[in-house]
């Protein structure tokens, strides 16, 4: 009998020789104590936390919990079905009416998870005989999402303008067509030029989606994102988000000014066939969104804390993915693989997280260290961080500058 693990060996084979170089395990760190939205203890360090996706810092904001823990007590722990059937409770619309004030939309349609809601939006919008277009960097949710629907699924080069006018031209023009974008690109922390690739989408007559997963709360005037910073707001069909990054709790989902929107609660399976977010967690991230819609403050010191982190890292001679800070990430590319792990290893042992990528998250030959920043990091911390890296590159023997991996 086969064994259907066999196909598994190669990445096996892979993890233990990491392992076996005295590594510690990147894929099982655990937060024995978290601390603070910046700080936890691992392995019994105290460690500054610069791998979350917590921008905004809210999992701590006495508001935040106050919400979550009311909700608790008054509600239970769970819904315990779908939002079709027993799981809407008042607090999922009164959610949905926070995201409709936040974003200044019509619609909004809240799903368990942010991967769900690409999940549920890429496979119901576009069916047989329609077209997907989807940048080549698009998060897993959104490649998983055209791999479940019934849409031919079309590729373009990375936020290229000129490379998605190419797609859209040799496709028919009378055919359904769906341009799937992302604000800022999570892996390299890089914002997408926005406005020339809505103008191209729209010359051929496609709707478009943009997901601001890592862009609400801190980009745009009101912090709706890319799309409002680009003024494109009466452009876009459709804006996809999560409550696990600047909301700081879990769920995702959908908003739109299209007046059939409502329909995708009868026809979308990842909303439908899974059990609604419990009563705490919408609760908390109600309480949160409409935090963030009064969170200048917040956002004015994150932008301080990306740009002095980006500042220093390229001045120690790192390179970096993107010129200048152009969102809370920054991506630190190094040589290859043994290199990132070495580094990472290093700065953990320092008392700095970061997370590590590499192919398939990052494009083909990419190994990066990628830092997200949060608003509560105080700029104590960011000298901390700056510090751990130039002494992590001579625990190593990294010879710094590195090549100037943006330019
Ligand atoms: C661009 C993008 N979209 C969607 C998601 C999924 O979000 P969630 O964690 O809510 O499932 C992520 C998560 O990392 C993401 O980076």
């Amino acid at each position: 009998m086969a064994d259907l693990f066999d196909k598994f060996d190669g990445i096996i084979a892979e993890r233990n020789a990491l392992l076996k170089s005295g590594a510690l395990d990147p894929f099982k760190v655990t937060m024995d104590q978290v601390l603070s939205e910046t700080e936890a203890m691992i392995d019994g360090r105290h460690t500054i936390l610069v791998g979350t996706y917590n921008y905004m810092g809210m999992t701590f904001h006495p508001d935040v919990m106050d919400a979550a823990e009311e909700a608790l007590r008054a509600s239970g722990t769970g819904t315990t079905g779908s939002r079709v059937l027993n799981g809407t409770y008042s607090s999922h619309v009164a959610v949905e009416e926070a995201l409709k004030e936040f974003y200044g939309a019509e619609h909004a349609i809240v799903f368990s998870t942010g991967y769900l809601a690409n999940l549920g939006l890429c496979s119901t919008l576009t069916g047989k005989g329609d077209y997907i277009i989807i940048d080549a960097d698009s998060h897993a949710s959104i490649y998983d999402g055209c791999a479940m629907g019934n849409a031919d699924i079309v590729r373009f080069k990375h936020n290229s303008p000129e490379d998605l006018e190419k797609r859209l031209r040799r496709l028919p023009p009378e055919a359904g067509k769906l341009v799937v974008l992302e604000g800022v690109y999570s892996m390299l922390g890089d914002v997408a030029p926005l406005k020339e690739l809505v103008a191209v989408a729209k010359s051929f007559d496609a709707m478009v989606l943009v997901d601001e997963a890592h862009s609400m709360g801190f980009i745009g005037p009101s912090g709706r994102g890319v799309t409002e910073a680009e003024g494109l707001e009466d452009q876009v069909d459709f804006i996809i988000g999560t409550f696990s990054k600047s909301v700081g709790t879990v769920g995702g989902f959908a908003v739109s000014n299209h007046p059939k929107f409502e329909v995708l609660r009868l026809v979308c399976r990842p909303y439908m066939f899974t059990a609604s977010l419990p009563p705490s967690v919408v609760a908390s991230a109600e309480k949160s969104i409409r935090l963030l819609m009064h969170a200048d403050n917040r956002r004015a010191h994150l932008w301080e804390n990306s740009k002095a982190l980006h500042y220093g890292l390229r001045s120690q001679g790192f390179g970096l993915a993107t010129p200048e800070a152009e969102s809370a990430i920054i991506a630190v590319i190094l040589p290859d693989q043994e290199t990132t792990v070495r580094m990472w290893n290093a700065l953990l042992l320092r008392g700095i997280y970061v997370n590590m990528a590499r192919p398939p998250a990052t494009p083909a030959g990419i190994f990066l260290l990628r830092l997200s920043l949060c608003a509560s990091h105080t700029a104590e911390q960011v000298d901390t961080i700056l510090e751990a890296f130039a002494a992590a590159a001579n625990d190593i023997g990294l010879a710094l500058p590195l090549p100037e991996a943006a330019e």
